[in-house]
C-alpha cells in the first residue's frame, strides 16, 4: 500500500502505541485524524506532529459514546472530504486485580472501552469505508494476553480475546471490499497504560481492585521496559504492507501461545473416534455455507455500506 495521501483515523493517539502510529504513518505521508479521551495530551500530540510537517487533525472522543463517534466520523469527512482509508482501533485501558473480586464496574469499564470501543469504531466507520469504494486497511490492537486467560487480568484478556476473534471474522467479511484487517498483539509497550485508571469514568469508579500508588508504580516498572511505540508502529506498517492477519512482533510470545494451542488441540479427539459424525456434521456445514452464499448473492443490492447509511439517514430524519 502507498500510504501517501491516505487518511488514517487513529484512536488512543495521545499516548503510547497510538501516538507511535501517528508519527510513523504521518511520516509515511498519511493525513491523520486522531482521537483520544485525553483532550490536552491529544492537543499536544497534534502540535508535535504538525511541527514535524505532518498533516494532523483530531478531537477528544470517548470511544464508548456512539453518538459522539458518529459525529466525529462526519467531522473526518468534513475535514478531508472522504472517510478514512486506514482505521487504527488502538485505544485501550488496563485493570489488574484479583479476578474473583471483580465488580460489574470493572467489567463495564474494561469491556466497554477495549471491546465496545472497537465495536463502535467498526460499526461507525466500516460502512463508510465500504461506501467509499477504495482499498483500505484496519488494524485493531489486542494483546498477546488475548490468546489465553490469566488470573489477575481476566477481564482485560477476555476483552482482547474478543477483539482478536472479531478481527478474524471481519477480515473474512471485508476481503471482498479490498479492506484488509490485521490484529496487533503486543506483549509489552513502553506507554502510559499503567495509568489507565486516570481515565476511568466517575460512574464506573467503584472497583473490586486496589489501585494505589504501589500498584501503579509496579506496573510502570513493567511497561518502562516495553517496546518503543515507534518501533512497534514500524512493525504495524510492515504488517499492513504484507497484509498480515496477526502482527505479533514479540519473540517471547511463542512459548505461551504454543502451549495454549497445544492444550486446546489435546482436548480434540482424533477423527477415527467418530468418523460418521464428523462426515455428517461437516457436510451440513458445507451445505449451509453454499446456501448462505446463494442468499448473499440474491441480496447483493443490500451492500452493507449502503444499508447502514440508509439507517443513519432514517435515524437523522
Ligand atoms: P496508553 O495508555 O499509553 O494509550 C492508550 C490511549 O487510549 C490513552 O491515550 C488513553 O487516553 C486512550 N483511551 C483510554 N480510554 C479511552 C476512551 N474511552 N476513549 C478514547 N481514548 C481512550 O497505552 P498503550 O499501551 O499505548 O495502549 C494502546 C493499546 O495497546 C491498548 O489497546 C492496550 O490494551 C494495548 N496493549 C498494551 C500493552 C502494553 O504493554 N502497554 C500490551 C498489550 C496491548
Amino acid at each position: 500500500m502507498d500510504f501517501s495521501g491516505k487518511i488514517a483515523f487513529i484512536t488512543g493517539a495521545a499516548n503510547g502505541a497510538g501516538l507511535g502510529q501517528a508519527h510513523v504513518f504521518g511520516r509515511a505521508g498519511c493525513r491523520l485524524f486522531l482521537v483520544d479521551i485525553r483532550a490536552d495530551a491529544l492537543a499536544t500530540a497534534i502540535e508535535q506532529l504538525r511541527a514535524e510537517g505532518i498533516e494532523a487533525e483530531g478531537c477528544a472522543l470517548d470511544l464508548t459514546d456512539r453518538v459522539a463517534y458518529a459525529r466525529v466520523a462526519d467531522r473526518v469527512e468534513e475535514v478531508y472530504g472522504e472517510p478514512p482509508h486506514l482505521l487504527f482501533n488502538t485505544a485501550g485501558v488496563f485493570a489488574i486485580g484479583p479476578t474473583e473480586m471483580s465488580r460489574y464496574e470493572d467489567f463495564d469499564w474494561v469491556l466497554g472501552v477495549n471491546l465496545g470501543g472497537v465495536v463502535n469504531g467498526m460499526v461507525t466507520l466500516v460502512p463508510r469505508m465500504i461506501d467509499a469504494g477504495r482499498p483500505g486497511h484496519i488494524v485493531t490492537t489486542a494483546s498477546v494476553g488475548g490468546f489465553y486467560g490469566a488470573d489477575a487480568v481476566a477481564i482485560y484478556s477476555a476483552s482482547k480475546a474478543a477483539v482478536i476473534n472479531l478481527m478474524e471474522g471481519y477480515r473474512k467479511a471485508l476481503a471482498k471490499y479490498r479492506i484488509g484487517v490485521s490484529v496487533l498483539c503486543p506483549m509489552n509497550i513502553n506507554s502510559n497504560i499503567g495509568l489507565s485508571s486516570q481515565v476511568r469514568p466517575a460512574q464506573l469508579r467503584a472497583s473490586g481492585y486496589v489501585v494505589d500508588d504501589a500498584t501503579t508504580a509496579s506496573l510502570q516498572g513493567i511497561f518502562a521496559h516495553g517496546m518503543d511505540p515507534l518501533e512497534l508502529a514500524g512493525h504495524v506498517k510492515a504488517g499492513i504492507e504484507r497484509n498480515d492477519l496477526y502482527i505479533i512482533p514479540y519473540p517471547e510470545a511463542a512459548v505461551p501461545v504454543r502451549q495454549h494451542v497445544e492444550d486446546i488441540l489435546a482436548a480434540i479427539p482424533a477423527t477415527s473416534t467418530d468418523p460418521d459424525g464428523v462426515a455428517s456434521r461437516t457436510a451440513a456445514l458445507e451445505n449451509w455455507a453454499r446456501d448462505r452464499d446463494e442468499i448473499a448473492r440474491r441480496r447483493s443490492d443490500q451492500a452493507p455500506g449502503r444499508v447502514v447509511r440508509q439507517r443513519q439517514e432514517e435515524a437523522a430524519r
